[in-house]
């Protein structure tokens, strides 16, 4: 299922300025998981008693979020990490499409609110430029809930059918073990009447956390990080103080920046058995991983080439695919990677080899040769985790590069450059006088003519 996505790069008139050839040194401090902060803000709204999160990352994509569940009359109070969430007074207002777009997570709302007050209406996502990203599974699954759904214009309306006020606990399976639709079916189903079961659920941490704070806050969630996840329904429930757990995307990506500049880094705060997949692949492309506690040490001898296949947890991450293609374009012989989640998620394959790799894109498949230097240039990232590969491709080259297209990092990576620069890393963050409109860039929806538009 191959998808381009028409959607246009937006132009800011921010860079990342990176000198490269860059070397890292000293401890990073992993910022909380933007994947669980997104799902653990939405169910705040399944109760009408406060919820403290600690541990918040601040990023564009949470505060997007804050945003909407604000338009729903949610009290937000955000200090520091720490965000305070009072759903008292919320109404079920349709959300406003400028509000939801470009922000995948926003979806998330569909749950908490039909089973809370037995109809929803949300519009269809946005998100990253990476595939289709359908939403059938989430859809069908709340349908066999006991919702009726109707999409009309881009909103996706759901109500609780018949004169029921309560969506009833049955059984499902999901066709694919999609992280968002497992979500969503455990908010709706935590205040569904009887037991739900979710088979081919999705194992990923982030919803691991997510039924964590449901259970404090009076759910009944069992088994959740197996294949098999089954929630009896309750009839309320209640406020709690939960920690978001450490971003496990981002703490690879430092690891993968470390191997790929041979530089001995730790990162903490982190769940080693998060990051198994990742620190496996790192030991077998040469580098030394030592994990003490909530802490990782990585020490890279030399680099190998290893191959990988993306796949569910606790498989390789998708989100680490575009970090993990960049450090391999210069490991010592040939790699193949694999990616087998999303079906677009390979815009920084031709960008990378602007930059001197050798990377040939057979569909999801890039066989990479390693090479011994790539070279800096000006590039315009157009996702989330291909702007984090092309910052550490900069980092790697000869050379200065500048990075735009800012803001899919800055959904994702908080504080990067400012971690980055503490450990050792030379990089600013340059501010243009005027933005960049279309016409000048001369963007067009066929990426490869992205990186011949040279920022000014
Ligand atoms: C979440 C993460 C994202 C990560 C992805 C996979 C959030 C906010 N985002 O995205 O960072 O890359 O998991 O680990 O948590 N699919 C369907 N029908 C559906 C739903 C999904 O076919 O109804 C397919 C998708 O097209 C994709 C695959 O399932 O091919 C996985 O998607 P999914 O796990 O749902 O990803 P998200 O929840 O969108």
């Amino acid at each position: 299922m191959i998808c381009v996505s028409k959607k246009k790069s937006y132009l800011k008139s921010q860079n990342l300025k990176i000198f490269g050839q860059g070397k890292l040194n000293g401890i990073v401090e992993i910022s909380g998981a933007k994947n669980s902060a997104l799902v653990l803000l939405a169910a705040s709204l399944l109760t009408n008693e406060k919820i403290v999160l600690h541990n918040v990352p601040r990023l564009t994509d949470i505060e997007k979020m804050c945003n909407i569940l604000r338009n729903l009359g949610v009290n937000v109070i955000e200090k520091n990490n720490k965000l305070e969430l009072d759903s008292q007074n919320i109404s079920i207002e349709e959300l406003p499409y400028e509000l939801v777009k470009g922000l995948r997570a926003s979806f998330f709302c569909i749950g908490p609110l039909l089973s809370k007050f037995g109809e929803a209406k949300v519009p269809l996502p946005g998100g990253c430029n990476i595939g289709s990203r359908p939403i059938d599974e989430h859809i069908n699954g709340l349908k066999a809930l006991g919702a009726e759904i109707l999409i009309e214009e881009g909103i996706v309306k759901a109500k609780i059918k018949g004169e029921k006020s309560k969506l009833i606990g049955t059984h499902l399976k999901l066709n694919c073990p999609s992280v968002g639709a497992t979500e969503t079916l455990i908010m709706a189903a935590s205040l569904a009447e009887g037991r739900t079961t979710i088979e081919n659920a999705a194992r990923e941490p982030e919803v691991q956390d997510l039924c964590q704070m449901l259970n404090k806050m009076g759910a009944k969630i069992y088994d959740s990080g197996k294949e098999k996840i089954i929630i009896d329904g309750v009839n309320k429930l209640g406020g709690c103080i939960h920690k978001v757990i450490p971003d496990r995307i981002e703490a690879g990506t430092f690891l993968i920046t470390a191997a790929a500049t041979s530089s001995s880094i730790t990162i903490s705060p982190v769940i080693p058995n998060h990051l198994e997949a990742v620190t496996n692949t790192l030991q077998k492309s040469g580098s030394k991983i030592t994990i003490k506690g909530n802490s990782i040490t990585i020490n890279p001898k030399e680099l190998k080439a290893v191959n990988i296949n993306t796949a569910p947890f606790p498989g390789f991450p998708t989100d680490l695919q575009a970090p993990f293609t960049a450090l391999m374009t210069i490991a010592n012989g040939e790699s193949k990677i694999t990616e087998t989640i999303f079906e677009n998620r390979m815009n920084h394959v031709h960008l990378l080899n602007k930059m001197g790799a050798n990377i040939k894109l057979n569909k999801n498949v890039a066989s990479i040769k390693g090479v011994n230097t790539i070279y800096g240039m000006d590039l315009i990232a157009s996702d989330l985790r291909s702007s984090a590969a092309l910052i550490i491709a900069g980092i790697i080259a000869k050379g200065s590069s500048r990075i735009y297209g800012l803001e899919h990092l800055d959904r994702g990576y908080e504080n990067f450059e400012s971690k980055l620069k503490i450990l050792g890393i030379k990089i600013k963050r340059e501010f243009v006088e005027r933005g960049f409109t279309n016409k000048e860039y001369k963007i067009s929806s066929n990426t490869d003519e992205i990186p011949k538009t040279r920022a000014a």
